[in-house]
């Protein structure tokens, strides 16, 4: 990775790369989780002509829809299309993309279950594989591209589940009536994404995220027993080889201490505590992403704008947080009747900030 000491003509990965490192930059990057999706008039129109499986499938595809956020707003990085639960079909499930969510068939609920599962068996080059390799033939060296997966106790709650659930009945009753259970899917699960984030950075991902968007429904011991020590595992590999990670848990607040356990480089938060009171449990060694309420882009374009300075001067202004140290995002995936008009105010307004120096 390099440092860039002028920080007046940054590319957009040298500034993305500076911040992870907590080096100086001329004003926070940003991009928004899940920005390659159904708020954008023009992802629907892709999406009318394919499934989801088939717009994962095809690079191509795949490629132009990743990178509608990147020119239609400037955006300052670029996500790949694709999902969480992709790997999944890679393990011995079927994953279908419904209407109502996705949906694991069939869901694994009894040991033998468990047992039919393994870990994931990708061939050389998988459709994640491709769509970053074509994103980066086409956007050249200097973009950052984030690679991503789900953390383990996540993926397993969908496994576990089968659909989206409000409750996580199955795999909380995991939890207290089977751990050794869950033990044997989440290691199977970390080996998994291990690979798949491996696939990701061979392709060419300069950085990757894991979502844990489940992890925060678990009490702070459990949390230590079935999220902690997997994200561990996976975070500690990936960077050891050179790439950093983002940890993404919603429900943050909760677990910030834990979270800074983790090692990852970057700690993605929600929006119920504000970046210095972040600051002041997790310390200034770290990275901090997030944190708009994404309901908030429901707002009229200047509330929007109000907002995210508030954010950005909340951040800029808290203990030994200096010019650097924040990637603007949101505090959890943009929904999808967002306004364009939102996210168009939201990103110019944290390009036109400025660290004073
Ligand atoms: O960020 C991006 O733009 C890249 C693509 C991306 C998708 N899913 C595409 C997608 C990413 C990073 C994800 C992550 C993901 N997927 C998470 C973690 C983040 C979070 O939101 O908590 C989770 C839990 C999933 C699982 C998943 N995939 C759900 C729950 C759903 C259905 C509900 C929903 O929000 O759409 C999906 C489908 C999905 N994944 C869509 C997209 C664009 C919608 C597909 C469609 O067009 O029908």
């Amino acid at each position: 990775m390099t440092i860039t000491e002028d920080i007046k003509t940054l590319t957009k990965k040298e500034r993305l790369l500076n911040v992870i490192q907590r080096q100086p930059v001329d004003r926070p990057p940003v991009w928004l989780m899940r920005q390659a999706g159904r708020y954008l008039p023009s992802y629907q129109e892709v999406r009318k002509q394919y499934t989801f499986h088939e717009m994962c499938a095809k690079a191509d595809v795949a490629a132009d829809v990743s990178l509608q956020p990147f020119d239609q707003f400037n955006m300052d990085a670029i996500i790949v299309f694709n999902d969480i639960l992709i790997p999944f079909q890679h393990m011995g499930l079927s994953v279908e993309f419904t209407d109502k969510g996705p949906a694991v068939i069939p869901p694994v609920r009894t040991v033998e279950d468990a047992r039919r599962i393994h870990v994931g068996e990708f061939d050389e080059t998988p459709d994640v594989f491709n769509s970053i390799a074509e994103i980066r033939r086409r956007v050249g060296g200097d973009a950052p591209i984030f690679g991503f997966g789900g953390a383990p106790f996540t993926m397993a709650a969908y496994m576990v589940e089968g659909a989206m659930s409000k409750n996580l009945q199955h795999i909380k009753t995991m939890v207290y009536n089977q751990p050794d259970i869950l033990h044997s899917l989440l290691d199977k699960i970390t080996q998994t994404v291990i690979d798949y984030l491996r696939i990701q950075i061979q392709a060419g991902a300069d950085v990757v995220q894991i979502f844990d968007t489940w992890a925060g429904t678990l009490s702070m011991d459990d949390y230590r027993r079935f999220a902690l020590p997997y994200q561990q595992q996976i975070i500690s590999t990936i960077q050891a080889e050179g790439t950093p990670v983002v940890l993404y848990v919603n429900g943050s607040s909760s677990v910030l201490r834990e979270m800074k356990e983790s090692g990852a480089s970057v700690l993605s938060v929600d929006w119920k505590h504000d970046l210095a009171s972040v600051r002041e449990v997790v310390g200034d060694d770290v990275t901090l992403q997030g944190n708009l309420d994404p309901t908030a882009l429901y707002a009229p374009p200047e509330t929007v704008s109000r907002m995210t300075k508030e954010i950005l001067d909340n951040h800029a202004k808290s203990a030994h947080a200096g010019n650097t140290g924040l990637i603007f995002n949101l505090g959890h995936g943009i929904l999808p009747e967002t306004p364009v008009e939102s996210v168009r105010a939201l990103v110019e307004t944290v390009q036109a900030y400025e660290y004073s120096s």
